[in-house]
């Protein structure tokens, strides 16, 4: 159950919404960052929340591509496969992610690390090939750069409260 402080600041937040559909994908995501997934609980208290039945918020939820019915990994690594990435190469990022991560994409490594998923058009076609990690866009992959990326986030999660400093490649 999400704490009071959290309902309260999502129903400030949905009464200076148009609709409650326009509030949803916020309450979706707050919930998504509580529970680290949306859990069938987060869909019926989103449902509360808003005004809506958990199925209409179902169906909200599986229309977004950020928004996890299922548990995921703490790093979620969203790689575009739209036409202009996949141009510049966004297929061999894709299996080479999935070669170091040790998984296919769709799945989420042993120790709950990282989740590879594909996903549509991030509008950064310019610099591509792109992926997402977190709210965090990056641009022109190359192999070398994700090998280097993918060594940092490991790196990071092992790294003690005091040692923030490192900066990410
Ligand atoms: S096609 Fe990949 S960001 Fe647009």
């Amino acid at each position: 159950m999400i704490p009071e402080s959290l309902k309260k600041e999502l129903a400030s937040r949905i009464a200076h919404g148009v609709t409650p559909r326009e509030a949803a994908v916020d309450v979706m995501k707050e919930l998504q960052l509580h529970y680290g997934w949306l859990t069938d609980e987060a869909v019926v208290e989103a449902a509360g929340l808003l005004g809506l039945s958990p199925l209409q918020v179902e169906e909200l939820a599986t229309f977004y591509e950020m928004i996890y019915r299922q548990p995921v990994g703490k790093q979620v690594i969203h790689v575009c496969d739209s036409i202009s990435c996949w141009a510049m190469g966004g297929e061999t990022m894709m299996a080479h992610l999935a070669g170091l991560l040790g998984i296919k994409p769709g799945e989420t490594t042993a120790d709950g690390q990282f989740t590879l998923l594909p996903c549509a058009c991030l509008g950064n076609c310019g610099d591509g090939p792109t992926m997402m990690i977190g709210e965090k866009i990056y641009g022109k992959l190359t192999v070398p750069l994700l090998t280097e990326m993918i060594g940092w986030f490991r790196g990071a999660a092992i790294e003690t409260p005091d040692s923030h400093s490192r900066s990410m490649p």
